[in-house]
């Protein structure tokens, strides 16, 4: 089932468009209050001390901006930016390469950090802690090991598995930036921005459908933005309004809450094959069709977020809320029935 819609990953034709809607300073960069401020205090206090800031760490979910700040930060601090990532480091000796280059001050961007070879780990401990590096000449009992002083730089890492970090390297960070996903007057001003900067003319209502639908992710909203402006072309002589939002959306097959195909059939499986629930995650992939990761990976950190479906001991349990979503009515017993008011349909 393809997925490129609402997915909150960025694909390769992407990144360019993206550069171009990147904020480039922190008071551009929208919602995330918390993290801004604190992060302002650190960047102020590290110019002000004419010193290269503590190490940053940013968590959190895809789409979020943890690129962005990264940019950010060293655009704050006039300083420059090297970018690599876990999946890059996989001996020691490639972070070395780039450690041993690093100009004084300069900003070292580790995205998916959590995904780095042990070795080079180890290394990074030491370089974070005391500008150091060991290089190890030679192998077995004669093997020495070389220090070398490496400029004092500022480590910005991402990650959107916090929790797949080693402690001594969490411990390391000075500063931990938890990114939230935004709410939906956050993802207006995303909107706004992004529209502007597109020169599309985006009305407020607009921009709201479009906000609802975004997951709560500023990547998902520029790109369902890039979507209803091309059926705004090619539909609608240019001119962008709420139902033509709308139409656009659902002709994409991203319904009011933003769920696609995918988390639909899962729902509409659920409910309708199983009753609900609960049931297995193998056996509810193969009645969609899907490996169990898609399931799992793909479709049910949204819906469990949104509160339709809950994971439970037992197995995956559709919620009330989930049967009125697919504007069915929940049985008396349904997962949450008492809960909450029910949230409104599709
Ligand atoms: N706070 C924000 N304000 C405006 N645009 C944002 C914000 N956060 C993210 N974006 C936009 O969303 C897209 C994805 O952001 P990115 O930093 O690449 O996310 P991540 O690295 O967390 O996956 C970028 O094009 C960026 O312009
Ligand atoms: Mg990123």
């Amino acid at each position: 089932m393809e997925r490129e819609l609402v997915s909150p990953d960025a694909d390769g034709d992407e990144r360019a468009v993206e550069a171009a809607l990147r904020p480039r300073m922190l008071g551009e960069f929208i919602g995330q209050t918390r993290v801004r401020e604190q992060l302002s205090l650190v960047l102020e206090s590290a110019r002000r001390r004419g010193k290269a800031p503590d190490h940053v760490l940013m968590s959190g979910a895809p789409g979020l901006g943890k690129t962005t700040l990264a940019m950010i930060i060293a655009a704050e601090l006039a300083a420059p930016l090297r970018l690599t990532s876990g999946p890059a480091l996989e001996r020691a000796g490639d972070l070395a390469a780039i450690l041993s280059t690093l100009a004084e001050g300069e900003v070292l961007f580790i995205d998916e950090i959590h995904r780095m070879a042990r070795p080079a780990e180890e290394m990074l401990y030491l370089a974070m802690e005391d500008f150091r590096v060991d290089i190890v000449v030679g192998k077995g009992p004669g093997a020495t090991a070389i220090p070398l002083e490496i400029a004092p730089f500022t480590l910005v890492g991402a990650t959107t598995r916090a929790g797949l970090l080693p402690a001594p390297l969490r411990d390391r960070f000075g500063f931990v930036a938890h990114m939230d996903f935004y709410d939906a007057a956050e993802l207006e001003l995303v909107l706004f921005r992004s529209a502007r900067l597109l020169g599309v003319a985006l009305p407020e209502d607009a921009a709201r459908e479009i906000a609802r639908r975004s997951r709560g992710t500023p990547r998902i909203a520029n790109r369902l933005l890039r979507r209803v402006r091309d059926f705004a072309e090619v539909r609608a002589d240019g001119v962008l309004t709420a139902d033509i939002a709308a139409a656009a959306l659902n002709l994409y097959e991203v319904d009011g809450e933003g769920l696609d195909r995918l988390d639909r059939a899962v729902l509409g499986a659920l409910l309708g094959k199983f009753g609900g629930g609960p049931v297995g995650l193998s056996t509810l992939a193969v009645a969609v069709g899907e490996e169990p990761e898609t399931v799992e990976v793909v479709a049910e950190p949204f819906l469990v977020r949104q509160g339709l479906l809950a994971r439970t001991p037992r197995g995956r349990v559709a919620t009330a809320a989930a049967w009125i979503h697919l504007g069915l009515t929940p049985p008396p017993d349904a997962f949450g029935a008492a809960a909450s008011a029910p949230p409104a349909g599709p």
